[in-house]
């Protein structure tokens, strides 16, 4: 999977989706004035934004491994201190922050408990650790039309649906596996508009994470015929994706 790409690519496959759930990422972390937090997984800067809206510049961290993504998401936001580190080896003392968030990162973890952990860990005993991760295991994620036309055509495909997180209540195993206390789940679903099938289709071209790698990487044959079965899927444009996301949330208590 690919997410050394420039910031652009992303905002067009994925930030069109990213952008709308933070706010709703951020009402389910309590996210409120007077707070510092901590952005694990940044990308080019969706949640980050709205963090700072919430909190000021100066009260925002962020880390993502991705070298392009950390300098979009400091170009973006001056002010916040943003990081090139991975979330299971986090570069801040025990209890530096009120909040820790991971918006559609815990899937990507190398090791998500331990990503879990550390985020607890740099979080205060009172604080809060909350990540969402996509529907990819209901298909009800923004990707579910490319999934399943992939796997029609290719039943070899190995789509998301099996990662950490992706199907109801492991978000959840997995903050209670990582000590968390008091955890409670939620769902945040966004709506996005297609105005045509092209604007929603040629972002997938670009390589951007596991579906982008996926059609990136197929012949030219294979790929039209992969893009003609998701215009089959689909409905007429304009039209509506509804994507649902897993969310869980719990306080750090002593690790
Ligand atoms: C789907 S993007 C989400 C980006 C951003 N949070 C958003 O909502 O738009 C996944 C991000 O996770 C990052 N990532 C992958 N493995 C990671 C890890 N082990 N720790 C932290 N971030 C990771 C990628 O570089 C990428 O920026």
């Amino acid at each position: 999977m690919s997410f050394t790409v420039g910031a652009d690519a992303y905002d067009r496959f994925m930030g069109r989706y990213s952008v709308p759930l933070a706010s709703q990422l951020a009402d389910f972390a309590t996210i409120a004035v007077g707070q510092r937090a901590l952005d694990v997984g940044c990308g080019p800067g969706a949640l980050t934004g709205e963090l700072v809206r919430r909190l000021g510049a100066d009260a925002v961290s962020a880390v993502d491994p991705s070298e392009p993504f950390v300098a979009a998401a400091q170009q973006r936001h001056p002010g916040v201190r943003v990081q090139r580190a991975a979330a299971e080896q986090l570069p801040f003392e025990d209890r530096t922050f009120d909040a820790a968030l991971a918006q559609l990162v815990v899937h990507f973890m190398a090791e998500p408990v331990r990503g879990l952990r550390e985020m607890t860990r740099v979080t205060r005993e009172d604080g809060v650790v909350a990540a969402c991760v996509w529907d990819h295991a209901g298909g009800r994620g923004p990707l579910g039309a490319f999934w399943q036309a992939a796997r029609e055509l290719d039943p070899d495909a190995e789509d998301e649906s099996e990662l950490a997180g992706t199907r109801e209540g492991h978000l959840a195993e997995l903050f209670r596996a990582a000590g968390l206390h008091g955890v409670e789940e939620g769902v945040l679903s966004v709506d996005v508009q297609h105005p045509s099938f092209e604007e929603w289709w040629q972002p997938f071209t670009l390589g951007v994470g596991p579906a982008g790698s996926y059609a990136a990487g197929l012949e030219a044959g294979r790929q039209a015929q992969l893009r003609d079965r998701c215009r089959e899927l689909l409905p007429a444009a304009p039209f509506v994706v509804t994507a649902r996301a897993w969310a869980a949330r719990g306080t750090g208590g002593f690790l």
